[in-house]
């Protein structure tokens, strides 16, 4: 059932390539879009509010900046337990879009339902689509995933990945706000994506042997700028619930405020950057990294790897994605760092101690 892999974690890793492919093969037609998302228009909103907790909050920070970027669209991301209890206002015209694997977050629940006949409309982006939340939303978008068993979520948050930029395409279509041939050139890159995970995953035992190191350290921070914030976030929980590693994700311009103080040769400081509009910025809070001593493992693209890979304490190069898709790619690298470190120090894998698959208590 693990596939011929030890960990359902490390088979769930592995299966990305395949299943996002099979995603985009169902929500990809000739040369369009088609969501199963009867009269949604997003000409119909002011804004977008999600809401959803752990990876899928950090899917949804993602998300933000491509409705930003893409279709001028403003987004609020909550984490549930928060929003439920805050009663934030939802003025008309608003989306509410909740993100969840399972389906039945009992925080994710609950802020649904304070949504009901204050939202627009609500919607949900989920795996187990014979859940709660499913059957609460007007219109539901499946991740296509297929089973996740392994607790860290994986493929689940890639796949969300996916259909949150799928969606953000269609936003931008629907405000009128793609140039000509934009979309042409989001799906064609998109359709590679599946082939550059096989090369992301090729890697595995490069980063192995680097997770060994890592795995030594008490503390370890992560750090990116733009949509490779929130992947440090994510970086930082996989790799905290599954090996137990004290780690923190940092918008790498936050370090100077604060947790630069925490910075010398034994804490590992790993950096996302693909080469992109922000990359020399997040280069320069790298090297104040390096002058104090910091131990950098730099993930980036091979362009970047020659522009800043040298006086590196370990460098490990992705393929070359556009950039909107960085976070989807990157996302790899993070969850064999977590995955390698944790069976490196023995932990349970796939159950880590105190967590459960689903939280459906408050
Ligand atoms: O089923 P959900 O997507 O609603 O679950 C949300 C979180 O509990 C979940 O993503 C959790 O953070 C994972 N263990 C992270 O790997």
């Amino acid at each position: 059932e693990k596939g011929g892999h030890r960990h359902f974690m490390a088979k769930e890793i592995a299966e990305q390539p395949t299943v996002l492919g099979d995603a985009l093969a169902h929500y990809l037609r000739g040369d369009g879009i088609e969501l199963p998302a009867p009269g949604l228009d997003f000409a119909d909103f002011d804004r977008v509010v999600m809401v959803a907790c752990g990876t899928a909050n950090y899917a949804c920070v993602v998300a933000k900046y491509w409705f930003e970027q893409i279709a001028g669209l403003t987004v609020e991301v909550d984490i549930a337990s928060e929003f439920r209890y805050r009663e934030p206002p939802i003025p008309p015209r608003t989306l509410a879009l909740f993100v969840s694997q399972s389906g039945e977050t009992a925080d994710t629940l609950a802020a649904l339902r304070y949504c009901e006949g204050k939202a627009s409309r609500i919607a949900s982006v989920i795996n187990v689509t014979e859940s709660s939340i499913a059957r609460e939303s007007d219109l539901v978008l499946p991740i296509r995933a297929g089973a996740e068993i392994g607790v860290a979520s994986t493929k689940a948050f890639t796949c969300q990945l996916t259909v949150l930029f799928l969606l953000a395409l269609k936003a931008a279509a629907d405000r009128s706000r793609l140039e000509e041939g934009e979309l042409e050139e989001h799906l064609e890159a998109m359709r590679r994506l599946p082939g550059l995970m096989n090369f992301a995953l090729a890697q595995s035992t490069e980063v192995a042997a680097v997770a060994k190191a890592v795995s030594e350290a008490r503390d370890v921070l992560f750090l990116g700028r733009g949509s490779m914030f929130p992947l440090a976030l994510e970086g930082a929980l996989k790799l905290k619930e599954i090996s137990y590693i004290h780690a923190e994700g940092y918008a790498s311009g936050e370090l100077k405020h604060g947790p630069i103080a925490l910075v010398d040769k034994t804490v590992p400081v790993i950096v996302m950057a693909p080469t992109d509009g922000l990359f020399d910025k997040t280069v320069s809070n790298m090297q104040e990294v390096m002058a104090r001593g910091g131990k950098v493992l730099l993930i980036t693209d091979p362009e970047g790897a020659r522009a800043a890979g040298e006086g590196c304490w370990k460098t490990l190069i992705m393929p070359e994605v556009p950039g909107a898709l960085a976070p989807i790619l990157y996302a790899l690298p993070a969850q064999l760092l977590a995955y390698h470190a944790a069976v490196a120090k023995g932990t349970d894998v796939d159950q880590p101690r105190n967590l459960a698959k689903s939280v459906t208590v408050e």
